[in-house]
């Protein structure tokens, strides 16, 4: 996507010195754009867990570009089997909830695992890395493209007036490699011409819609407003809502979605009011071993102090602000699951589904599951 007129992916190899990975510091947004280098695991390690890079594809495509700089940085130049999958374990338990990044890395090292030889194993690293972050641009688009269908029959059924779509966190490109999964179809449909607007939950502690969903949809000229977290249920009730599009950190094969933390709330009060809630997730997303989302997802539990301080800008200078007492307890749960059941259907590049096994299957019948008995 564009930032001011020049394109932009997240992540991506540095051009001038193959040994650096850059991102942005997605921490310093929407104040300021700062690019970071990555040079090693210990580096990529440090941006996952402390979010300079977040969202499900974009933790995933950085755990490979992880594997990368493992490869480049091994001991004496020597890529040992022990050694490689000491650091993709390392990768891997960066942060537990976003299923990409397991699969990411799993997928980079069975792909080295075919590979003899330091110099062609870190040729292949790049190559995969490459290829991951590109796949998962192109999951995305195609997810615009099957979503639009969704934004462009409610414009029909109300004659061209403003689609009002709601979504919490950011589940935008900067949270995947290109065009995001959430917001994906709103781009499209805002690319074909249908007026849209875009409620965006704050979504605190970190305030990734506040910040980068507001940032992204400003830079592209969408319509938007950011709400406070609460603010959805009341303007559900009050028909200022079509429609409800979220992204998705682990779903599992039968429904039930992993997001962060009051997406849950979000879904009770869309079905309450008879509104489509829809989640859009690339394949890499999907969980195919977990059954029961609420019962085994495994949900992190993140430093108190992101709930005890809040950042902004004074004066042009970031600060960060205390606002409970400081001696009170504090407690943050990052994510929440949404059972299936008030899920109305998953946006995928395959196409869209139910929020069902059968649904899922349907359009993963590779995944060789058996065919629930009811
Ligand atoms: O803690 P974060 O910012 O990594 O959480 C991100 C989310 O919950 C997103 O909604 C999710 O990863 C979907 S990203 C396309």
């Amino acid at each position: 996507m564009k930032v001011d007129g020049k394109e932009m992916r997240p992540i991506w190899l540095n051009n001038d010195n193959p040994l650096e990975v850059l991102v942005i510091d997605q921490r310093m947004l929407p104040h300021e754009l700062v690019i970071v280098a990555l040079k090693g695991v210990d580096d990529t390690l440090d941006a996952i867990r402390e979010m300079f890079v977040r969202g499900a594809p974009l933790i995933g495509a950085t755990g490979a570009w992880g594997v990368y700089l493992a490869c480049i940085n091994a001991p004496g130049g020597q890529i040992t089997d022990v050694w490689l999958q000491g650091e993709a374990e390392r990768l891997k338990s960066s942060r537990p909830t976003a299923v990409n990044l397991a699969w990411a890395v799993d997928r980079m090292m069975a792909c080295l695992a075919s590979v003899q030889g330091d110099v062609h194993r870190v040729r292949a690293a790049r190559k995969e890395a490459e290829l991951i972050a590109d796949e998962e641009a192109e999951n995305c688009r195609q997810i615009g493209v099957f979503g639009v269908s969704l934004i462009e029959e409610i414009s029909r059924r109300k004659q061209g007036e403003t689609v009002n779509i709601l979504t919490h966190c950011n589940a935008g490109w900067l949270a995947c490699v290109d065009y995001g999964t959430a917001t994906a179809p709103i781009y499209e449909a805002f690319n074909r011409g249908i007026d849209v607007h875009v409620w965006v939950d704050e979504t605190r502690p970190l305030n990734q819609g506040a910040r980068l969903t507001a940032w992204e949809l400003g830079k592209h000229g969408v319509a938007h407003t950011v709400i406070a977290d609460n603010a959805g249920g009341h303007l559900m009730q009050h028909g200022q809502v079509d429609l409800v599009i979220t992204g998705t950190d682990r779903t599992t094969w039968t429904g039930d979605v992993a997001n962060k933390i009051g997406t849950y709330l979000k879904a009770l009060a869309a079905r309450d009011n008879g509104i489509p809630f829809w989640v859009a997730l690339p394949s890499s997303t999907f969980d195919w071993e977990m059954d029961d989302g609420v019962k085994e997802i495994p949900i992190e539990v993140r430093n108190p102090d992101e709930i005890r301080y809040v950042q902004g800008q004074v004066a042009g200078k970031t600060v960060q602000v205390l606002v409970p007492p400081a001696s009170s307890a504090c407690e943050n749960h990052a994510f929440d699951v949404t059972p299936a059941r008030l899920v109305t259907g998953f946006i995928t590049e395959r196409g869209l589904c139910a929020a069902s096994r059968e649904g899922v299957l349907g359009l993963f019948p590779e995944k060789g599951k058996e065919a629930p008995c009811n």
